[in-house]
C-alpha cells in the first residue's frame, strides 16, 4: 500500500479543481480499504470514488481513500432476471456498456452518468425517468470504524430523490464496496416516457441498446463532458414545493415546468429558475454557467473551487430573491 503525501486532486473530481490532499491511496482490495481506515498518521479520512459530485474550495486535510475495487459478475439468474454484482470502483458507464452488452436491460436510462458503481447509491442517481433504486437490489458496505461487512436491503438503504440513508442517517459510516442490480433479460421495463427520449427514438423500436443510444445522443448534446470542460453535473436539486407555493408562483410565471409528485408537493427544474433570471452561459473568471443547461456550473481552466462556490451562492441568492425558494446543493462541497 504506497502513500502519496501533498497529492493534487486535480485529476480526481471532475470539475477538475487543484486542490492538494495531505495523503492519497488507492486500494484495490478490502483488506487494504481496512488497513488504510485504521491508518494511526492521519486521523481524518475521505473517502473518493470517481470525484464526479465533489467541489473542492480548501485542501483536503486528510488521508484520501481511492476507492479501486474491482469485478462484475452475475451472482443469481433466472430465465426472466439476473442479478449482476459490480465492486465499487467500476466506472458507471463502462458497466452499463457490459450489461447492454449481455443484453440485460433496466440501466439504459442511466447511461453516460459520471462517477463510480461505489457512489452511484448514496445520492441514487437519475436521469430521463429512473433512478438507481428503481434497479437496486442490495449492497455491502464496510462500516468506517467496526470494519464489518454490512449487507444493505432497498427498504434499509431509504432512497429518495438524490438521497439515501448513506447520505443521510449513515453518512460517512460506511464505505459501499459493492452492488448487485436486478435486471431484465426479456420482458424488458422500458422507460420511454421523458419527451427527450420518444424524439431522439423516432422510429425506431425501443430497446435497451436504442434507448441507451438516445440517452447518450441528449447528454452529449446538453450536458459538457468532464473530460472536456470541467463540472459535476446538476449542481443543485430540483426543489419540491408544496401545493399553495407552487400555485402561487405560477400565478407569476405561467411558464414554469414542474412535475407533480405522488406525495402531492411539486418538483420544479431549477435549471428553468436560473435561466430565467439569465444566469446561463454566465462566467466569472474561469467559473461559469454551462451554456446549454443552467443547472451545470463548469470550470473553463483553472477555476478555483471557492470561485465556483461564489458563483453557485450569488445563483441561490438571485433565486431566491425572485422566486422565494432556496435552492439546496445537489454536489458535495468540501
Ligand atoms: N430548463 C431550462 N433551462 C435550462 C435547463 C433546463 O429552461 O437551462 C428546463 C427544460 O427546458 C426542462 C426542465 O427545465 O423543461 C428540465 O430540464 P432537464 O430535462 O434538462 O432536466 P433537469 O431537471 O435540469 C434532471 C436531473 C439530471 C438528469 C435530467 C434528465 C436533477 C438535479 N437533475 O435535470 O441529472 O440528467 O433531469 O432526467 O434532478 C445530475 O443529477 O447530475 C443530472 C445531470
Amino acid at each position: 500500500m504506497s502513500i502519496l503525501t501533498e497529492f493534487s486532486l486535480k485529476n480526481h473530481n471532475t470539475f477538475g479543481i487543484d486542490q492538494k490532499a495531505t495523503a492519497f491511496v488507492v486500494v484495490d482490495n478490502i483488506a487494504a480499504l481496512k488497513n488504510s481506515l485504521q491508518h494511526p498518521d492521519y486521523p481524518e479520512k475521505f473517502i473518493l470514488g470517481g470525484g464526479s459530485n465533489l467541489l473542492l474550495t480548501q485542501p483536503l486535510n486528510a488521508l484520501c481513500i481511492h476507492i479501486n475495487l474491482k469485478g462484475i459478475a452475475v451472482v443469481e439468474e433466472t430465465e426472466e432476471e439476473v442479478i449482476v454484482e459490480a465492486q465499487a470502483g467500476e466506472n458507471w458507464h463502462a458497466f452499463v456498456c457490459w450489461t447492454l452488452e449481455k443484453g440485460y436491460g433496466g440501466l439504459e436510462n442511466l447511461s453516460l452518468i459520471p462517477g463510480n458503481v461505489g457512489t452511484a447509491p448514496i445520492q441514487n442517481i437519475g436521469a430521463y425517468g429512473v433512478e438507481l433504486k428503481d434497479v437496486f437490489d442490495s449492497c455491502t458496505a464496510l462500516h468506517r470504524t467496526t470494519l464489518t461487512l454490512q449487507e444493505f436491503t432497498k427498504k434499509e438503504a431509504e432512497f429518495g430523490y438524490r438521497s439515501s440513508y448513506f447520505k443521510t442517517k449513515g453518512k460517512d459510516k460506511f464505505v459501499i464496496c459493492a452492488v448487485r442490480f436486478r435486471l431484465t433479460k426479456r420482458n424488458h421495463r422500458l422507460a420511454t416516457s421523458y419527451g427527450a427520449i420518444k424524439s431522439a427514438l423516432g422510429n425506431t423500436p425501443p430497446s435497451p441498446q436504442s434507448i441507451a443510444k438516445a440517452v447518450i445522443a441528449i447528454r452529449q448534446s446538453k450536458l459538457p463532458d468532464p473530460a472536456v470542460l470541467g463540472n459535476s453535473g446538476s449542481f443543485f436539486k430540483n426543489p419540491v414545493l408544496t401545493k399553495d407555493d407552487f400555485n402561487r408562483l405560477q400565478k407569476e410565471y405561467p411558464a414554469l415546468p414542474h412535475y407533480p409528485q405522488t406525495d402531492g408537493t411539486i418538483k420544479v427544474p431549477a435549471g428553468w429558475l436560473i435561466d430565467t433570471l439569465g444566469f446561463k452561459g454566465k462566467r466569472q473568471g474561469d467559473a461559469g454557467v454551462h451554456e446549454h443547461q443552467a443547472l451545470v456550473l463548469v470550470n473553463h481552466g483553472n477555476a478555483q473551487g471557492k470561485e465556483i462556490l461564489a458563483l453557485a451562492q450569488e445563483i441561490q441568492a438571485a433565486v431566491n430573491t425572485t422566486f422565494g425558494i432556496a435552492l439546496e446543493a445537489e454536489v458535495n462541497i468540501l
